[in-house]
């Protein structure tokens, strides 16, 4: 019976940790299974047929092993293969993440928003049509960060190497005064703190973890698959053979 099945979790390695955390704080009561690809961590970097090759494969196999719902916890591949992997797995709950730009350029109308986000993520058409949804009323600075995602892949969250890095990425756009900053891939909050350090204290970081959260919530409800009540289990695999990867990823899940 689905309703037994568990929800997976799919990332390019750690980031969708930090979506998975809402998603048991949404759904205490249900089973979850993480995927992270760290052995072909980062995507963003890698051509669309690339993300969108590895992201059907593994999306695939975990909704063909039985889950109910397949979360893609990852910008990048969201916008490279919902589509594609949505219409391999016709009627199946397959959501994807996206650059939270709505409650940003909602909360703060006419004011820049700076959007970080993997190359790849801001290349795709799917950007694109967010862009010219929310572009009307805000002003929005688009920030490839690439070097970024591997700072959470091998754990080095905090330190003068990571601040100096977000310091050359972000400095030219910081001149325009942001208001917001959206944190458009899911790896970026692990890095809060010293993206905090670099953007001031007065800007409002966004990300899009939550509004994935409750959009899962709304359409197992919806299906009639949403467990209500108890304590479900999580399981955290990976595409990287070591140890240490294994180790990091309870770590990211605690913080
Ligand atoms: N965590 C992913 C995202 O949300 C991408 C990281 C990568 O480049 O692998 O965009």
């Amino acid at each position: 019976m689905r309703e037994q099945g568990m929800i997976a979790v799919f990332d390019s390695g750690m980031g969708g940790l930090s979506v998975l955390r809402r998603l048991i704080r949404e759904m205490p009561g249900e089973d979850f299974l993480y995927f992270g690809d760290s052995a072909n961590a980062p995507y963003g970097p890698r051509p669309t047929e690339e993300i969108r090759a590895l992201t059907l494969a593994h999306g695939s196999r975990l909704l063909e092993e039985g889950a109910k719902a397949l979360v893609v916890a990852c910008n990048t591949a969201t916008a490279a293969a919902i589509d594609a992997l949505r219409s391999a797995h016709p009627g199946r709950i397959v959501i994807g993440i996206e650059p939270a730009l709505k409650p940003a350029a909602d909360r703060f109308p006419g004011e820049p928003v700076l959007v970080m986000a993997t190359d790849a993520t801001l290349r795709e058409q799917k950007f694109a049509a967010l862009l010219e949804r929310y572009a009307k009323n805000s002003p929005i600075l688009k920030c490839p960060c690439p070097g970024l995602v591997a700072f959470v892949e091998r754990g080095e969250l905090e330190g003068e190497r990571v601040e100096t890095h977000l310091r050359q990425l972000l400095g030219p756009y910081l001149a325009h005064k942001p208001r917001a900053v959206v944190l458009g891939c899911t790896h970026y909050p692990f890095l809060e703190q010293a993206i905090r350090k670099v953007v001031g204290e007065d800007v409002v970081i966004f990300d899009g973890a939550e509004g994935t959260a409750r959009e899962c919530r709304r359409r197992l409800e919806e299906a009639g698959l949403l467990r209500s009540g108890g304590r479900g289990s999580i399981r955290l695999t990976n595409s990287s053979p070591d140890p240490q990867t294994a180790r990091l990823a309870q770590l990211l899940l605690q913080k």
